[in-house]
């Protein structure tokens, strides 16, 4: 029954800070849903609302207003049943911890509760993220984009139905990132999860998204969302296509038209 409303449904959702005594509003009205199976980007300028948007779907934020569901429950409920996934947007690994003891840690932490649940093997999930020789290592011998994967890997343990993932290869090298980015995308095409995936890179969210939202600032808001029909599997040679181009201009072009609204 829940399959009905799987995935994750965002409605009429708003949120301000209060900063010294005034309110910025990071989010205002927002709206959206991501199927099952569905790989959602969010793009748009600095201090959009991009990061607050992904707390509030992970329960880290509360709204003010609004209402989320995910997998047809509340977020506290999902979240309690292991349903979300989140790479946030700095790794936050435990210094004092492995690699591998990092990634093992959420199944340690919440060992009565695992039972009857799928979950994932630590080590696999390190080799396909390309730490398989890092495992036993500590974050601060790894490089940046290292804590990233393997703050990746650590998101996948449980197996989420819902993956919630905030520039996660913002500190890889461009290599390293079609790597990654494929290495998501099989793992994606292979599991049905359902993504919502933060980035700053237009190209990215094209590769890999179905649909890309968006957003402008002040108040963070949707402004746009942009369906991406390219056939799958994508590959290197997607990107020379006229297809590819096309949505590249058009995306740059929302994003462009949305900074001149803000700075007139
Ligand atoms: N905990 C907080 N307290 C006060 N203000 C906050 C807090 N978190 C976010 N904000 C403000 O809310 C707005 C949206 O922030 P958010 O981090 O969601 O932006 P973002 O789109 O993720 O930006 P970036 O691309 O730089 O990561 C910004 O104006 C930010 O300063
Ligand atoms: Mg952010």
């Amino acid at each position: 029954m829940a399959a009905a409303h799987g995935g994750v449904r965002v409605r009429h959702v708003s949120k301000s800070f209060h900063v010294d005594g005034q309110a910025v509003p990071a989010l205002s009205d927002v709206s959206l849903s991501i199927g099952m199976g569905e790989f959602v980007s969010v793009i748009g300028p600095s201090g959009c609302g991009k990061s607050t948007l992904l707390k509030v779907v992970a329960g880290l934020v509360d709204a003010d207003s609004g209402d989320v569901t995910v997998d047809g429950e509340s977020v506290k409920a999902a979240s309690a049943e292991k349903k979300i996934g989140l790479v946030p947007q700095s790794p936050a690994l435990l210094p004092w911890r492995t690699v591998l003891e990092n990634v093992t840690l959420p199944l340690q932490i919440n060992k009565s509760g695992n039972e009857g649940r799928d979950l994932r093997d630590p080590k696999e999930l390190l080799e396909m993220f390309g730490l398989g020789k890092a495992m036993n290592k500590y974050p601060m011998q790894l490089s940046g984009g290292m804590q990233q994967r393997a703050a990746i890997a650590r998101a996948f343990v449980f197996d989420p139905a819902i993956m919630l993932m905030d520039e996660p290869f913002s500190a890889l090298d461009e290599m390293n990132r079609d790597l990654q980015r494929l290495a998501l995308v099989d793992f994606w095409q292979s599991n049905r999860k359902a993504v919502m995936f933060v980035t700053h890179s237009v190209p990215e969210a094209i590769m890999l998204s179905d649909r890309i939202v968006v957003m402008a600032a002040h108040p963070g808001r949707i402004a746009a969302i942009i369906d991406v029909p390219l056939p799958r599997p994508r590959t290197e040679a997607t990107y020379a296509t006229d297809e590819f181009r096309d949505l590249e201009g058009h995306v740059r072009q929302v994003l462009r038209d949305q900074m001149e609204v803000a700075h007139v």
